[in-house]
């Protein structure tokens, strides 16, 4: 899949490209000015769509001059071993736009791709984000060590990380705005950022990224 990537620092360089992944930071704002540039570099037949994990693809299409060519795909990280993209059209993306999408990162990727609802956290992250909340909160409540919670899921659980080194792998601002997202629109009690990740977020451990966060990856 790497090798099917070309670099660039320069925007102007997207012009002409028949589908382009937008995945800068998780700014509403940004992001809109950054699909807004690119739309203008692109033909009217090209793809354009976005990485966001949490901000609803219907919010970012509103504001673009071909919505219909718009689309959220969705990679998780690490991206080269993860195998599945979502797919997520909004309400005004074309069939035709969404099935390329889907042709695309199934044939060309080599990932599977499932079609999801245009709704907050989508699918994989509806599902994981209450849980890593859940493990999140019984850190903050010291009933038991970061260490220990991570052991017990995957030893226990059979899961390949524990919900404190997912989140460190995920960056905890991502983690954030995700239950944030998911908490906007459903108030699901489950999906409320407990006050330490928000602690966490401010003084800038987002984890490994940063090298710290539940863990300490400094000498990693
Ligand atoms: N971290 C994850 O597990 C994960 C998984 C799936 C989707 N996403 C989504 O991917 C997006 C990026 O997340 P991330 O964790 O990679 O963030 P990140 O902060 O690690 O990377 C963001 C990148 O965007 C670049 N950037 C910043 N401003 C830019 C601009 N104006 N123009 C062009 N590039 C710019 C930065 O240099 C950086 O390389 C977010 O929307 C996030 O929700 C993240």
């Amino acid at each position: 899949m790497l090798a099917l990537l070309t670099t660039t620092a320069t925007t102007a360089d997207l012009a002409g490209q028949p589908l382009v992944v937008e995945a800068v930071p998780e700014l509403v704002d940004l992001k809109h000015a950054v699909l807004g540039a690119v739309e203008e570099l692109l033909d009217a037949d090209a793809v354009l769509a976005s990485n966001t994990s949490s901000i609803p693809i219907s919010t970012l299409a509103g504001r673009l001059r071909r919505p219909e060519r718009f689309l959220g795909l969705h990679f998780f990280i690490p991206v080269p071993r993860m195998d599945l993209v979502e797919v997520i059209p909004s309400l005004a993306t074309a069939p035709e736009v969404t099935a390329a999408a889907r042709d695309l990162a199934g044939n060309r990727l080599g990932k599977i791709a499932v079609v999801v609802g245009d709704s907050p956290g989508f699918l994989v992250n509806r599902l994981l984000v209450p849980y890593v909340m859940a493990g999140v909160r019984m850190y903050e409540a010291g009933y038991a060590s970061a260490e220990d919670i991570d052991t017990a899921m995957k030893l226990g659980a059979g899961h390949p990380m524990g919900p404190l080194e997912l989140c460190d792998l995920i960056g905890l601002d991502i983690i954030r705005d995700a239950g944030d997202a998911i908490w906007a629109e459903t108030r699901d009690p489950a999906a409320v950022v407990p006050g330490v990740l928000r602690r966490m977020c401010d003084l800038g451990r987002l984890g490994r990224k940063t090298g710290r966060g539940f863990h300490d990856y400094t000498d990693r």
